[in-house]
């Protein structure tokens, strides 16, 4: 039977992979043409519409480089990215919930002291972190890798300002007790990459790129799952409408403002600040 039509296609296609030998290719590849197929049945996709979307992902990958990954940021726009995370890491009772890992983080940090300051001379309210890492039974985790990243108080990364030196950016090694802590400035909100092929399917369909301010954290100890999450400043605008859907309300920060004093460590503070404390749990591997 050599003739192919809109009832019996998907099915010979579907057969055409029945001999692949690895079973989750097999699994993944017969469920993507079900899907796709299925797709194109339901919108009744015209030829005209089909090339429009081969256009779009053909502007997407020329669109990447070593530095962005324009496909990445199409899944996250599509949610792709946080349905993938949240069924990857399905957290116990305790354990710290995960979001997105973003463009921006570099690889590994330089190690940095206790209470160090990783915001030097950029503008902003002043901000103390401090928090702790543990087992979700309440075991503190003693040299667990904090890394660090967050945007400056104009929305902006080091990454993304050619900066020689890295800033807002940094890795802390937890104490005897799971303790990390760091001086910083409060971060601000800021629009995903937008001047790409995702930012005009934002646009045509009347999105905003915003994400709401937050910290990224990376978080890795031997014996433990790494958790790559966020922390979210709260009372933010963009915090209901993320444009990647990586907000969770257990990720969003209590702060509290402080005048003048002495910062957790006992150096002296500036006249007004912010406190952020939070606790992270770990995961234990199977
Ligand atoms: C970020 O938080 O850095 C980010 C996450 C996803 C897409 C773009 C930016
Ligand atoms: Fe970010």
């Amino acid at each position: 039977m050599l003739s192919f039509d809109e009832h019996n296609l998907t099915d010979e296609v579907v057969k055409r992979f029945a001999e692949c030998p690895d079973p989750r290719l097999k699994q993944v590849i017969q469920a993507l043409v079900r899907h796709a197929h299925a797709f194109v049945k339901e919108v009744e996709l015209t030829e005209q519409e089909w090339f429009t979307a081969i256009q779009f992902l053909t502007r997407t990958g020329q669109t990447c480089d070593d530095k962005r990954q324009e496909f990445i940021l199409l899944s996250d726009v599509l949610g792709v990215s946080m349905l993938v995370d949240a069924i990857n890491h399905r957290m116990p009772d305790g354990a710290t919930e995960s979001t997105v890992l973003g463009p921006f983080y570099l690889g590994e940090h330089r190690v940095t002291p206790f209470g160090a300051d990783i915001a030097g001379d950029e503008p902003g309210e002043r901000l103390f972190v401090e928090g702790t890492v543990s087992s979700p039974g309440g075991v503190p985790i003693a040299g667990a890798a904090v890394d660090i990243w967050h945007s400056d108080d104009d929305g902006f990364y080091d990454a993304q300002k050619g900066l020689e030196q890295p800033s807002l950016r940094a890795r802390f090694i937890t104490d005897d007790q799971g303790r990390f802590g760091f001086r910083s400035i409060v971060p601000s909100s800021y629009p995903i990459p937008h001047d790409g092929p995702v930012g005009e399917l934002l646009e045509a369909t009347k999105r905003h790129p915003m994400r709401p301010a937050h910290i990224h954290f990376k978080i890795a100890a031997p014996g433990h799952e790494t958790l790559v999450t966020h922390l979210f400043m709260p009372g933010d605008p963009w915090l209901e409408s993320d444009a990647v859907f990586g907000v969770k309300e257990s990720l969003i920060a209590t702060l509290s403002e402080r005048q003048g004093g002495t910062y957790p460590d006992g150096g002296a503070a500036p006249a007004t600040w912010t406190h952020l404390a939070h606790d992270f749990g770990l995961k234990p591997t199977a």
